[in-house]
């Protein structure tokens, strides 16, 4: 099976983006081709520094292969150096209706929050990331639940585009983990664990130990005492979901474990629980400090194999709409 996913170069990566996405991607790695795209064209939506984003992409690029991501076996790239990503999302705008763009709850709640010159960027975000997917003839599409709704319009695109001008792409598939789809704010379990959220509302896979312990046991719970999961206690339900991932532990058994025994105690076993699990990570981004010279022939080696395996899909898109 072709998988293809991808990931914003700025911001942190936490243990939401590794619950719902990384944690899928290095076990398919193991069986399938695997993409994974680092989508710098995407991030431009919003406001950033141009002049920190070239080492944003590289540091990001670490934390993937200290995440687990092995370059032997997958593609890793930057997006805006296979230029077929960008034509590609022009021709799918064709067959794109408006009205679909107008129903993405991303776009709905960043028009929001960046009301002062929305850009169309922002509008057309998800042809982009069609492209991206239909590029590649990709079957699965491993990601979190906030990305789904993107995923199925890139199935529609898809399929619209096949039906006006004949068989060209494959219809992908979100692949959502059963647990760990939406890991929620520490500091507001409402809202979902986000790397444009304040650092309080999340652990990055390369949190100190220190930063883990302040995080986790400053996380907001809810009234009451019993650790037990609940669709109305969102905070302890939430911290109950990351145990039983880490620990791959039944959420049942955990309760067991903590059966009459308060937050704190269940908080500061989540704590030596999260600092072991995560000391491997921290351990091989060290190792890949200051190798710049490697991660960039990564990325360019990457960058080539991904156009080889781009090129037959942009030429016959082309070919079809008559521009060939
Ligand atoms: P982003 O951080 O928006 O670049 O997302 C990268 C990947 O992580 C996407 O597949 C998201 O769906 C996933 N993701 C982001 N936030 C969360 C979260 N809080 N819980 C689970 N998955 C997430
Ligand atoms: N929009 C995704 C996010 O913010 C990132 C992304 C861009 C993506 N292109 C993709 C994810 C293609 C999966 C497939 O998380």
């Amino acid at each position: 099976m072709r998988v293809f996913s991808g990931i914003q170069p700025t911001g942190e990566i936490h243990i939401g983006n590794y619950l719902g996405a990384i944690k899928q991607w290095i076990k398919l790695q193991k069986n399938n081709e695997c993409v994974f795209c680092i989508v710098d064209l995407h991030a431009l939506t919003i406001p950033y520094n141009p002049k920190v984003l070239q080492k944003l992409i590289l540091e990001k690029t670490i934390s993937y292969i200290a995440a687990g991501i092995n370059p032997k076996k997958s593609v890793i790239f930057v997006q805006s150096k296979v230029k077929e990503h960008t034509e590609l999302a022009w021709l799918l705008s064709i067959v794109t209706p408006i009205g679909e763009l107008k129903r993405m709850t991303q776009y709905k709640e960043k028009a929001e929050q960046f009301k002062v010159n929305l850009n169309a960027g922002l509008f057309n975000y998800p042809i982009l990331m069609a492209a991206d997917i239909l590029l590649y003839q990709t079957d699965i599409v491993p990601v979190g639940k906030d990305q789904e709704q993107h995923v199925e319009l890139a199935r529609i695109i898809a399929r619209k585009f096949n039906q006006k001008y004949g068989k060209t792409f494959q219809e992908p598939q979100a692949q959502l983990p059963k647990s760990g789809a939406k890991i929620m704010s520490l500091s507001n379990p409402k809202k979902k664990m986000s790397k444009t959220d304040n650092p309080q509302g999340y652990i990055s896979l390369f949190d100190s130990p220190k930063e883990i312990k302040s995080k986790i046991m400053k996380s907001v719970t809810d009234t009451g005492k019993e650790i037990k999961y609940s669709p109305g206690k969102l905070g302890i339900s939430n911290l109950l979901t990351i145990y039983s991932l880490f620990s791959e532990k039944p959420i049942k058994e955990i309760e067991k474990k903590f059966k009459n025994k308060g937050y704190a105690e269940f908080k500061k076993s989540l704590v030596n629980l999260l600092i072991n699990s995560l000391e491997p990570f921290r351990q091989k981004r060290k190792e890949f400090q200051g190798k710049e010279k490697e991660i960039k022939n990564i990325l360019e080696e990457g960058a080539k194999r991904a156009q080889i395996l781009a090129q037959p899909t942009i030429q016959k898109a082309r070919q079809k709409m008559g521009l060939i």
